[in-house]
C-alpha cells in the first residue's frame, strides 16, 4: 500500500513542491498513523521552503528535502505498541512544524490533541497554529484586559485575522495595518484599518490615541514595525513581536532592543512569541489554549476566514497563492470530499 506526500526537493520558490509516493508501514511503539484531512499553509513554510528562515544556512536549518506542513487535522487510522492517549477513529490535530503536507503522517501519540468530530478540519487546523499564536500573544505574552487599546500590524494574514477575532472578544479596542483591499476583512470586526502602502501607522494612532497604546501586536517584526510600536505605547504598556526576523543580524538587533527597552529604561515591555517552547518547555498551556480555542470554535465564538481551500497534492499552487500576498485569512490543504 503507498500514500503521496509532497517535498520540496531544493530550496526556491513553489516549483520546487513536489509529489511523491511512499510506502505505507505499520506505526511504531508510541506512535499513530493519521490520515489527513486538512493542513496549514503558512508562511513559515514558505520561508523554509525558500530557505530563508531564521536558521536557514545554520546547522539548525531545515535540510532538503522535506515535506513542509506545520499543522494538522486528521483521523488516527493504525496506533502502533503502548498507544493509550487514542484509539483507532479518533479526530486529532498535531503542531507538526514540518511534514502536514501529506496524505498521511506518523505522530507521536502523546504529542495529539483530541478534536471533535463536529468540528470543520478546515476550521480546525487553523486553530492548531494561527490561533494558537494569537491567542497566547494577547493573553499569554500581553496579558490584556478588556477596554485595552492596541495595535496589528499585519492584521489580514492568518494569525492577523485571528488577532482581530479574539482581540474584538476580549473587549479591546483595535486597530490593525493591512493593504487597502482587505480593509473590508478588517472593519468587519470593528477594528480601525491603516494602510501601510499610504499611511504611516505612527502618525495615524498618534493623532487618534494621543495617551499612547496599551498593546501592540506585531507580525512584521522589522526593527522599524518594532521601534514604530514601543513609540505608541503608554507606560506599562507591551509590544509582542511575533513575527520571524529576516534572518539572524536582524533577530540580534531586536534582542539588543530588548536589553534595552526591558532592563534599561523598564517603562514598556518588548516580548518575543513563538511556539519553539511546545517542543522545549512545558506543554500543559498549548493544550489549556487549544482546548479554549476548540470551545470558541464549537460555540461559534469565531470564525476563521478561509481564503481559498486546495487539493493536498495541490501544495504547489497553495503555496503560489499565499505567496502572492493577494488573501486575506488563512490557506487550506484538505482531501478531495472536503473541497
Ligand atoms: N512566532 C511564531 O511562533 C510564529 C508562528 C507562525 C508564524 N509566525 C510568523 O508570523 C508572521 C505572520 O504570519 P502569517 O501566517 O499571519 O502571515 P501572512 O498570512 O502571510 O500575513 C502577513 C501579514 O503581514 C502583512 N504585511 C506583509 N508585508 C508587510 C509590510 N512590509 N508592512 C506591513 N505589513 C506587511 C500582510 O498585509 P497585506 O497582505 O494586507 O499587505 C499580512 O497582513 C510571519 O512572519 C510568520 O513567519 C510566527
Amino acid at each position: 500500500m503507498k500514500y503521496r506526500s509532497v517535498i520540496a526537493t531544493q530550496y526556491g520558490g513553489p516549483e520546487v513542491l513536489q509529489v511523491v509516493e511512499n510506502d505505507l508501514r505499520s506505526p511504531r511503539a508510541g506512535e499513530a498513523r493519521i490520515r489527513v484531512l486538512a493542513a496549514s499553509v503558512c508562511r513559515p513554510d514558505i520561508t523554509a521552503r525558500r530557505g530563508e528562515a531564521l536558521y536557514s544556512g545554520t546547522p539548525l536549518g531545515q535540510k532538503i528535502p522535506f515535506t513542509p506542513g506545520y499543522a494538522v487535522v486528521g483521523v488516527v487510522e493504525a496506533i502502533g505498541p503502548g498507544v493509550r492517549e487514542v484509539a483507532i477513529g479518533e479526530r486529532v490535530g498535531a503542531l507538526t512544524i514540518i511534514g502536514g503536507y501529506s496524505e498521511v503522517i506518523y505522530w507521536k501519540s502523546s504529542r495529539l490533541i483530541p478534536i471533535l468530530p463536529a468540528l470543520d478540519p478546515p476550521e480546525a487546523v487553523t486553530l492548531i497554529l494561527n490561533y494558537l499564536v494569537a491567542y497566547q500573544a494577547l493573553h499569554r505574552s500581553a496579558k490584556i484586559k478588556a477596554g485595552e487599546r492596541a495595535l496589528i500590524i499585519g492584521a489580514s494574514g492568518g494569525i492577523g485575522t485571528a488577532l482581530l477575532q479574539l482581540g474584538s472578544l476580549a473587549g479591546l479596542t483595535l486597530y490593525g495595518t493591512a493593504s487597502a483591499d482587505k480593509h473590508p476583512t478588517l472593519t468587519e470586526y470593528g477594528v480601525t484599518p491603516i494602510d501601510y502602502h499610504t499611511q504611516d501607522f505612527v502618525e495615524v494612532i498618534r493623532r487618534a490615541e494621543p495617551d499612547g497604546l496599551d498593546a501592540v501586536f506585531d507580525g512584521v517584526s522589522s526593527i522599524e514595525t518594532i521601534h514604530g510600536g514601543l513609540a505608541l505605547l503608554r507606560r506599562g504598556g507591551r509590544l509582542v513581536s511575533f513575527g520571524e526576523p529576516a534572518g539572524l543580524p536582524a533577530l540580534f538587533r531586536i534582542l539588543k532592543k530588548m536589553i534595552a527597552v526591558n532592563l534599561l529604561q523598564r517603562e514598556k515591555a518588548l516580548k518575543l512569541y513563538g511556539t519553539s517552547t511546545y517542543f522545549l518547555g512545558d506543554r500543559k498551556p498549548y493544550l489549556e489554549d487549544w482546548t479554549t480555542l476548540l470551545r470558541l470554535l464549537e460555540e461559534r465564538k469565531i470564525k476563521p476566514v478561509i481564503a481559498k481551500k486546495f487539493p493536498i497534492l495541490e501544495a504547489a499552487q497553495a503555496n503560489d497563492l499565499l505567496e502572492s500576498g493577494q488573501v486575506a485569512g488563512n490557506v487550506v490543504l484538505v482531501t478531495p470530499e472536503l473541497l
